[in-house]
């Protein structure tokens, strides 16, 4: 397995979903920010949390930085898709991006478990882990293995979890 390995992991979702935001979060405490700008293309940090030793890929979501993402695609070991779970209107937006990664070849033909957060769980018209599943038919994925939970990255609610998730489906 990965356990003393680096595993690569493409972060991914539209932009201001939260991506850096929980990134964030998983720092040492000492090196945490609480200055996050939007992301330019993207960048690249070492995390070592819960039980998971991992390179992260810290994609911008703007528009026109999206098509990098799909250069990730063939070397990761594990995506993270993050959704704005208050964002009603861009969620169709989220929806499209996910379609076109999942078709992608590098993708589609690849084993590679995908984690989604639904984001800003504290938002007060923020959909459950159940409403964001359903929008974007996460039913529907049927050839790799996935989870969904509802996260916080201010406060980190909801992160561990799903990291966990992440760490025992990619050994
Ligand atoms: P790009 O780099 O542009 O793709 O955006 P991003 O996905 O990295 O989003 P970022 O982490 O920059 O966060 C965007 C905004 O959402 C910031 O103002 C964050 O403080 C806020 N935010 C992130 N996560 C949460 C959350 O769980 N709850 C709330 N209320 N706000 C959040
Ligand atoms: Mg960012």
């Amino acid at each position: 397995g990965l356990r003393n390995r680096e595993a690569n992991v493409l972060v991914v979702g539209l932009d201001n979903s939260g991506k850096t935001s929980l990134l964030n979060f998983l720092r040492p405490l000492e090196v945490q920010t609480n200055n996050i700008v939007p992301t330019v293309g993207f960048s690249v940090e070492h995390f070592s949390c819960h039980g998971l030793s991992f390179t992260a890929f810290d994609m911008s979501g703007q528009s026109r930085y999206r098509t990098l993402w799909a250069n990730y695609y063939r070397t990761t070991n594990a995506i993270i898709f993050i959704i704005d779970s208050s964002d009603r209107t861009r969620i169709f937006v989220a929806r499209e991006e996910l379609q076109q990664l999942l078709s992608h070849p590098d993708v589609s033909k690849r084993n590679i478990p995908i984690l989604f957060f639904a984001n800003k769980m504290d938002t007060r018209d923020a959909l459950s882990d159940i409403g964001v599943s359903s929008a974007l038919s996460l039913e529907d994925i049927t050839n790799k293995s996935w989870y969904i939970c509802s996260s916080n990255a201010l406060t980190g609610e909801g992160v561990v979890t799903g990291i966990e998730w992440l760490s025992s489906a990619i050994k």
